[in-house]
């Protein structure tokens, strides 16, 4: 399916986030090797313990919390999404978190992140809460650039850190 297909389904996807082509739904075991596959091709490093560690424990959905999301066409993963709710964390009310998100080069622009992104978005709502926040690097004008145009704008906490 090429970007403006995309475009057009995501647009008129209904809040379950499934459309004609693209469906999203919980990744499985069998997916790993697509997402590893996606992560090495933007990020330029394998990382085959990790996802299999964060699939253990967000994939499996063992809390109605935790989230990993795929969008497939035809079995093909196109793209993901990972995130969880986070209670109480340094005293703020429970929200949702999003930390992990990618999109295949090939079809971005296409409207899939904003796809997942609002799939991943009715979770956290029927986990009952009504915030969602996430974390990016300073410097990435791209996924700045997403997450503006879905609404999100500097929260109220800042992250610091120190050398060990
Ligand atoms: C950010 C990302 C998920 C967006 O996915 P996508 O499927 O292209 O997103 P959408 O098509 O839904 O775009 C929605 C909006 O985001 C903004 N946007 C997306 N890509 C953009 C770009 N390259 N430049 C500027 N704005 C952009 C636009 O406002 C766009 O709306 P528009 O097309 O109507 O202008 C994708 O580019 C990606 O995976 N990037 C790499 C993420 C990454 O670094 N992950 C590792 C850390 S978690």
């Amino acid at each position: 399916m090429d970007s403006t297909k995309l475009r057009a389904a995501a647009k008129s996807a209904p809040e379950s986030g499934a459309t004609t082509g693209v469906h999203v739904r919980a990744a499985t075991s069998a997916d790993l090797g697509q997402v590893i596959a996606i992560d090495a091709a933007v990020t330029g490093i394998e990382k085959v313990d990790y996802w299999y560690e964060l699939f253990h424990r967000y994939g499996t959905r063992t809390l109605k919390q935790r989230f990993f999301l795929v969008a497939e066409d035809n079995s093909e993963i196109l793209g993901f999404i990972i995130g969880e709710v986070r209670d109480w964390e340094f005293g703020s009310p429970p929200c949702g978190w999003v930390f992990g998100l990618n999109v295949k080069p090939s079809v971005r622009l296409g409207g899939l992140g904003t796809l997942l992104l609002e799939t991943i978005c009715d979770g956290f709502r029927r986990a009952g809460v009504d915030k969602v926040r996430t974390l990016l690097a300073r410097d990435n004008g791209l996924v700045m650039s997403f997450f503006r145009s879905q609404g999100l704008m500097a929260a109220p906490v800042i992250a610091l850190e120190r050398n060990l």
